[in-house]
């Protein structure tokens, strides 16, 4: 069974939904007041919003590279290959990141602060990665449709 375009595009931005949503809840999880009292609750929250993450995450990189725009931009413009192929390996980078935070996160047994310090930053520098990898996507695809026009986006 074929899944159309306008399905796939429909679940991406779906998927993109949840992932923003999650983000924000992710992003809330570091400005609360974290002691050893507080601690076992704050990590099975916390646990169970980078697992949300993640599945969004995968899925979404899933319909990239199967049905959404590196499929697209390899047949379109066969010269942007290595460029896909970059951005495909920063894929497969992105998810081990956020399985090595989850699996930091899943070892810590009390609110040791140089750790969470750690969780926190490495938490940071994921988000920071995802975005820049959306920015440099964002500009790939823009470039491969609009240079036949003249356009660019540098
Ligand atoms: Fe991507």
């Amino acid at each position: 069974m074929t899944v159309k375009k306008k399905t796939i595009t429909q679940m991406m931005l779906e998927e993109h939904h949840c992932m923003k949503r999650d983000r924000r809840t992710l992003d809330r999880e570091f400005t609360k007041v974290i002691t050893d009292d507080n601690f076992h609750d704050w990590k099975m929250k916390f646990l169970l919003r980078l697992r949300d993450y993640r599945f969004h995450l995968a899925k979404h990189i899933d319909m990239e590279e199967d049905g959404g725009y590196m499929r697209d931009i390899i047949e379109e413009a066969p010269e942007h290959e290595g460029h896909v192929n970059t951005l495909h390996l920063e894929h497969e980078k992105l998810v081990h990141q956020l399985d090595d935070l989850i699996d930091e996160l899943k070892i810590l047994e009390h609110a040791e602060k140089s750790v969470l310090d750690g969780i926190e930053i490495h938490l940071k520098d994921l988000l920071k990665a995802l975005d820049n990898h959306a920015a440099n996507e964002n500009k790939l695809i823009y470039d491969v449709h609009f240079q036949d026009y003249g356009f660019s986006s540098s």
